[in-house]
């Protein structure tokens, strides 16, 4: 078998990229061990400066091209996207070798019926991190000054329900770089707000 032979079936198909990309993505929700399951979302901070950070996926719509991620309302990512919701999101699989690297703009949903469907899909060991007291990125004089409510405590973990938020991400553009040995591809895929998808490849 040569090294060729190897290869995905969509390496020189720029349709069969963007399709894999989606697929790769939306099959990273729900297996732990994808390079996409943990993605790295970037904001722009208060002062202007880029801001990171590796945010589970929790949901891939490939019709409506968005992401889900869930996140606690009082954290700074919200305050950032409030006042600029563009975001950048970065992908690696060390498996695939393929990096996704992703730019939209977020939605936030905090008391709608898209909040209240991520916040009844989320277990309990999820929803006890929205009640920490105090808020998160909080000073704390000792490592170990804050509270959880107890997973077995569904009271206390209701209460996790006025801080959480599903942030929805609409894609814009999706880029892909696939390593390989026989040589590089690079791809961009964006859209216009009509929708209208352009598609390139591009010098790894
Ligand atoms: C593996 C991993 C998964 C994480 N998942 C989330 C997540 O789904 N949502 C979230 O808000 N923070 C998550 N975090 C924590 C964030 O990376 C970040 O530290 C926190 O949200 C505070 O970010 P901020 O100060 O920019 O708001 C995760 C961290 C790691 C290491």
């Amino acid at each position: 078998m040569t090294g060729r032979a190897q290869l995905p079936s969509w390496y020189d198909d720029l349709d069969g990229t963007l399709a894999a990309c989606w697929n790769f993505l939306a099959r990273g929700v729900a297996d732990r061990r994808s390079g996409f399951h943990h993605p790295v979302l970037s904001s722009i901070g208060l002062d202007g400066a880029p801001r990171s950070r590796v945010m589970i996926l929790r949901g891939v719509d490939i019709a409506a091209r968005s992401l889900r991620v869930h996140t606690d309302l009082r954290s700074e990512k919200i305050a950032e996207w409030r006042a600029d919701n563009r975001v950048s999101v970065l992908g690696y699989d060390a498996g695939q070798k393929l990096q996704i690297r992703l730019t939209g703009r977020v939605r936030l949903h905090a008391d709608d019926a898209i909040a209240e469907a991520a916040w009844q899909s989320s277990r309990a060991m999820s929803r006890v991190c929205y009640g920490t007291a105090p808020a998160p990125g909080s000073e704390i004089p000792a490592g170990d000054a804050f509270a959880l409510p107890h997973s077995d405590n569904a009271e206390a973990l209701e209460a996790g329900r006025a801080h959480f938020a599903a942030v929805v991400i609409d894609v814009a553009s999706l880029e892909s770089l696939y390593l390989a040995f026989e040589g590089h591809r690079r791809a961009r895929f964006s859209w216009d707000a009509g929708g209208a998808l352009t598609a390139r490849w591009l010098a790894p």
